[in-house]
């Protein structure tokens, strides 16, 4: 069943507890949160103290994404946040195997995402220890960009990947998701669908949420 995951780094925050219900009426499977640290990425967002109220405020699963430096040091407190996916990014991780290891010892579903730049098979050595594969299809730091087509690829070729391996994890696709892009990311062989601008900035959020859900579904 294909997942939608809404970024609530479009989200309107003084309205978050509203918004986050919008999308949920509008079918939305989990609850994207993107954390920026002003180092890794030029943009910095929030902490675990707003993903632990975001895990107060819905019964879906949590998919926190981590752009940051060191993330290794912010594991737990993610974790202990309520984040059910924690995903890094491979490109800010020195020893991939032992984070990831980390990760699901502190009790969540590992992920890794990869920038446009890095390639798929830079996971290949550590393809068991993963619960989602997230590719980015824009350069991460900010919502609203415009879908980086070759990311069309990299969803095929994590799935001959996964296929090749024996493994078993959920490819997860990022940014300029709209009613065209999501398609061809699910023609591709994406099961999970960020999406930001396009939902929480449409003048009908649940709707909005829904005719995205409706494509993928
Ligand atoms: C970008 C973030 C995305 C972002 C997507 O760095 O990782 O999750 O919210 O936003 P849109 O859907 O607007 O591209
Ligand atoms: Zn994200």
């Amino acid at each position: 069943m294909p997942i939608l995951a809404p970024s609530i780094l479009s989200a309107d925050f003084s309205e978050l507890r509203n918004q986050i219900k919008l999308v949920e009426s509008g079918g939305a499977d989990w609850i994207h949160c993107d954390i920026m640290d002003g180092h890794f990425v030029p943009n910095i967002t929030f902490g675990p103290l707003i993903v632990k109220k975001v895990k107060e405020i819905t019964s879906l699963p949590v998919d926190t994404h981590l752009m940051i430096s060191n993330p290794d040091l912010y594991l737990e407190a993610f974790i202990k946040a309520g984040s059910d996916y924690l995903t890094v990014h491979q490109e800010a991780v020195i020893h991939l195997d032992r984070t990831l290891s980390h990760i699901r010892e502190l009790g969540a579903k590992a992920g890794v995402s990869l920038n446009p730049s890095t390639p798929v098979s830079s996971i290949a050595d550590v393809i068991d220890k993963i619960d989602l594969l997230l590719i980015m299809s824009v350069n991460p730091g900010f919502g609203g960009q415009s879908f980086i087509k070759n990311s069309l690829k990299k969803i095929k070729q994590a799935v001959e990947l996964r296929s090749a391996l024996n493994a078993d994890f959920i490819i997860e696709v990022d940014g300029g998701m709209n009613k065209l892009t999501i398609k061809e990311a699910l023609d591709s062989g994406c099961q999970a669908f960020v999406a930001g601008s396009s939902v929480f900035g449409a003048k009908d959020i649940a709707a909005s949420a829904a005719e995205l859900k409706n494509i993928i579904r």
